[in-house]
């Protein structure tokens, strides 16, 4: 299968390209940094050498990088099997993105978001597909939308886990708009797990990197992955997400939120 993952320059992302590299899947990688990228690249090859991987570049903190990057792959005339998408920040002080939105918030999920629906018509065009949000269980229990963009203060646990909601939010309301296609399209937490994500806001050490990708890669290559759809997973397994991801009018305010801060036309 040809399978797109954001964020595979580190942490969750990084294992979980070299997992499916070692499957035999061909790789589109993408980082934030052109270096770093290509050097993940070569990491994979030195352990896989048959590994077959194109590096993307963008910026998520910069909508027009993240448009860049999908016309880009759309140019190439390659198609998606699965879209992974996993790259995550967890911004200790508020700043905001290129657009000016507060920055996890742009990078968690409005990044995604756009990059989903620039290379959906691609991904349609798939017989069967699989789009897989990396969320995680610290996920909001409300949303505020007055508070996206931190207008009545910022916390930087609250931006993650509000990040973290609209990560499963947009799963589920996408399996909606999606019920007449066969793609998949399933949110997961991937564990606590030692990340660079997990050391600057927490503090602490997890589990292995190895069972951060465990999930990801159940849901890429498994039978249930691609047949089971709008679902959040724990452990490979079916779990209720936050009470508020199921709200459907939350979801339904927040899709209609993203397409206009992305300024994107569906029709
Ligand atoms: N670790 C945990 O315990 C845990 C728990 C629950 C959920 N998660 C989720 O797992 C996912 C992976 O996180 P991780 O723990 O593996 O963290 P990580 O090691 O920090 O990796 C994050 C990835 O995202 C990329 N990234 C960060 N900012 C970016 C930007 N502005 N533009 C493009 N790429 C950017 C990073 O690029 P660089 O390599 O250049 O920094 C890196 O490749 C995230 O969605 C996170 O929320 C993690």
């Amino acid at each position: 299968m040809n399978i797109f993952i954001t964020g595979a320059t580190d942490g969750i992302g990084k294992q979980t390209a070299l997992e499916l590299a070692q499957k035999g899947h061909v790789l589109f990688i993408h980082g934030k940094n052109s270096k770093r990228t290509s050097d993940t690249k070569n990491w994979i090859i030195s352990k896989v050498p048959s590994a077959i991987i194109e590096t993307f570049k963008a910026d998520l903190s910069s909508l027009s990088e993240v448009k860049q990057m999908a016309d880009e792959f759309l140019f190439l005339g390659k198609s998606i099997d699965v879209l992974i998408n996993n790259a995550g920040v967890f911004e200790k002080h508020l700043a905001y993105s290129a657009d000016g939105f507060e920055r996890t918030f742009a990078i968690n999920h409005l990044a995604h978001f756009y990059l989903t629906l620039l290379l959906l018509p691609l991904i349609k065009s798939q017989p069967s597909a699989r789009i897989i949000n990396v969320a995680s269980s610290a996920q909001a229990s409300t949303i505020d939308f007055e508070n996206l963009n931190a207008e009545k203060g910022y916390n930087a646990y609250y931006a993650y886990e509000l990040s973290k909601l609209c990560n499963v939010l947009f799963t589920f309301k996408l399996t909606k708009e999606l019920s007449e296609n066969s793609i998949t399209v399933n949110a997961l937490d991937p564990g606590v797990i030692s990340t660079k994500i997990l050391h600057s806001g927490w503090g602490i050490g997890g589990g292995s990197l190895h069972s951060g990708a465990a999930t990801s890669v159940f849901l890429a290559t498994s039978l249930e992955g691609g047949q089971s759809t709008g679902h959040y997973y724990e452990n490979k397994q079916q779990y209720q997400a936050s009470r508020a991801a199921y709200i459907k009018e939350n979801q339904e305010k927040l899709w209609k939120i993203s397409l206009e801060m992305s300024s994107l036309n569906l029709t």
